[in-house]
């Protein structure tokens, strides 16, 4: 049906797709999973006709095409479902299903009741009954959204479906919605290229499944087992997925906390030593999130203390924390949130704070600024230009992610909270994360580490601490740190400490 041979396409420096190959058989739903990064989204642009190919051919049905524009893939018969949505915010759900043939009035008036009606009639031969035809796309929830310019790539019917990571905002029932329509599209005779980075999402549904890897198609496969994917997605072993765990730790003491309390913690108290990783456990929502927040300053403390290198700290906001001494630097899962400017380059992102120590009389040393900016994106292998001229937005999650910590190691921050970095984070950068959280600890650091999955709490922290009701209720340490062991202090009713 369709098949892509060689193609490349370069972002100045960035070479997104590195001669990469793949077809689609006809009736067969087509997987291509990998890392973020890989090269996917951009593979289903250029097939799509947003963007030009800087080599390389495609053919439909045996013939060799040019597809220079969206409007001319659509005309091919390709349906997409790009990875970012597309709707036009100012116009309504039912415009946006229905642009193409808008149902006017005598004076060429659209009708809006009609247009309504039309539109529900749409959804719900969809199996969709949730959406207000009248509403905007921005009062919608993402997942709507999402649903949204799935249904309206279907309606057009397309002979090829290309979907670009369609599951990122549903809920569970809502992919299964999705695998519903898919199969029946199949079913109909039409061909489906499906992209994510969640493999075995992607297996439930697929015929056969296309890795790629750093911008070329490294393996075709009807199935692929956990080892396998990890193998063949990110060139490594799982079992190789965490470095050892530091083990010199000094006796110095950076960061002590007696018997914090506020609305959500009730008297926790530890310390932390240089060269330490300690992982917070429990199950999630036991207080954790609020712990690091209000070591950071972001929350309130009702009562306790907080001593950082020996000397007690009032800190009631993140510029406290950052100035303490030693400086506290909290790295949260929501980089967008918290943090990164993401239309600024890595550069400016990572030298904002401590912008003044790269300037004399005003005037910014750019080389000197260059050479830290260089070290520090190779130190933390940031997937990036070596100059750091790239805009954050346009980096995977788990590299922005780097870029933060770059910014606080630059800012001279000697005790790191970590929470949950790898959340949504591919499996290669992963792997970079953890290497880069067991070298700061062995450079000196004292590290606060928390995540939603226990395996790498486990296999990252030399002691952990089980939070319940936003008390500690367990110390493990040494051997008896182990996921069963972290799951059972987190569930168990005895509270020993
Ligand atoms: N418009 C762009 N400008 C610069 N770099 C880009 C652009 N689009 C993608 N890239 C880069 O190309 C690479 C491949 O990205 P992408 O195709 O989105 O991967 P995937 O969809 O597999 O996650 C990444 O390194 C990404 O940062
Ligand atoms: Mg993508």
């Amino acid at each position: 049906m369709l098949e892509a041979v060689d193609i490349a396409k370069s972002f100045g420096e960035v070479q997104a797709l590195a001669g990469a190959s793949f077809s689609l058989a006809p009736g067969e739903v087509h997987g291509l999973v990998g890392e973020n990064g890989a090269g996917k989204s951009t593979l289903i642009k250029v097939l799509s006709g947003v963007l030009r190919p800087d080599r390389g051919q495609v053919f439909l049905n045996g013939r060799r095409v040019v597809v220079p524009s969206p409007a001319v893939a659509r005309r091919l018969g390709l349906g997409t479902v790009f990875q970012e949505l597309t709707l036009l915010r100012w116009m309504t759900v039912a415009e946006n299903l229905l642009l193409d043939d808008l149902p006017r009035g005598r004076g060429g008036l659209v009708q809006r009741r009609k247009l309504a009606d039309r539109a529900a009639a749409v959804l719900s031969s969809y199996g969709v009954e949730s959406i207000d035809p009248l509403e905007v796309p921005d009062r919608l929830s993402l997942a709507d959204q999402q649903i949204l310019e799935i249904v309206r790539t279907l309606r057009r019917q397309p002979s090829i479906l290309l979907l670009d990571e369609p599951t990122a905002s549903l809920s569970a029932g809502q992919v299964d919605w999705l695998f519903a329509q898919v199969r029946r599209f199949r079913t109909e005779g039409g061909s489906v290229v499906f992209t994510s980075h969640r493999w075995k999402e992607v297996e439930e549904l697929v015929d056969r499944l296309t890795v790629f890897r750093n911008g070329r198609d490294v393996a075709t496969r009807e199935r692929l087992d956990e080892s396998e994917a990890v193998v063949l997605m990110t060139g490594r072993r799982l079992g190789e997925m965490y470095p050892p765990v530091p083990t010199a730790t000094s006796e110095d003491v950076l960061l002590e906390v007696r018997e914090v309390r506020s609305n959500v913690l009730d008297g926790v108290s530890f310390s932390v030593r240089r060269g330490e990783i300690l992982g917070i456990g429990g199950l999630a929502g036991q207080g954790q999130r609020e712990l690091f927040l209000t070591l950071f300053g972001a929350r309130r403390a009702k009562g306790g203390e907080i001593v950082v290198g020996g000397q007690r700290r009032r800190i009631r906001r993140p510029k406290d924390a950052i100035r303490s001494g030693l400086g506290i630097a909290l790295v949260p899962e929501d980089r967008k949130q918290e943090g990164l400017l993401l239309p600024l380059s890595v550069r400016d992102n990572l030298t904002l704070p401590v912008v003044g120590r790269f300037a004399i009389a005003g005037l910014i040393r750019r080389a000197e600024e260059r050479r830290h900016v260089g070290e520090l994106i190779a130190r933390l292998q940031v997937k990036t230009t070596r100059s750091g001229s790239q805009a954050v937005e346009t980096l995977s999650g788990g590299n922005q992610q780097k870029v933060l910590i770059g910014r606080w190691l630059l800012a001279g921050a000697q005790v790191l909270l970590l929470y949950d970095i790898t959340r949504g984070v591919d499996l290669g950068t992963k792997h970079d994360l953890y290497k880069l959280v067991a070298e700061l600890a062995e450079a000196g650091h004292a590290i606060v580490f928390y995540s939603s999955d226990t395996d790498e709490t486990a296999h990252l922290c030399q002691r952990v601490l089980v939070m319940r009701e936003g008390r500690v209720v367990r110390e493990l340490a040494g051997a008896q740190v182990e996921p069963e062991a972290i799951v059972a202090a987190s569930v168990m009713e005895t509270a020993e400490v």
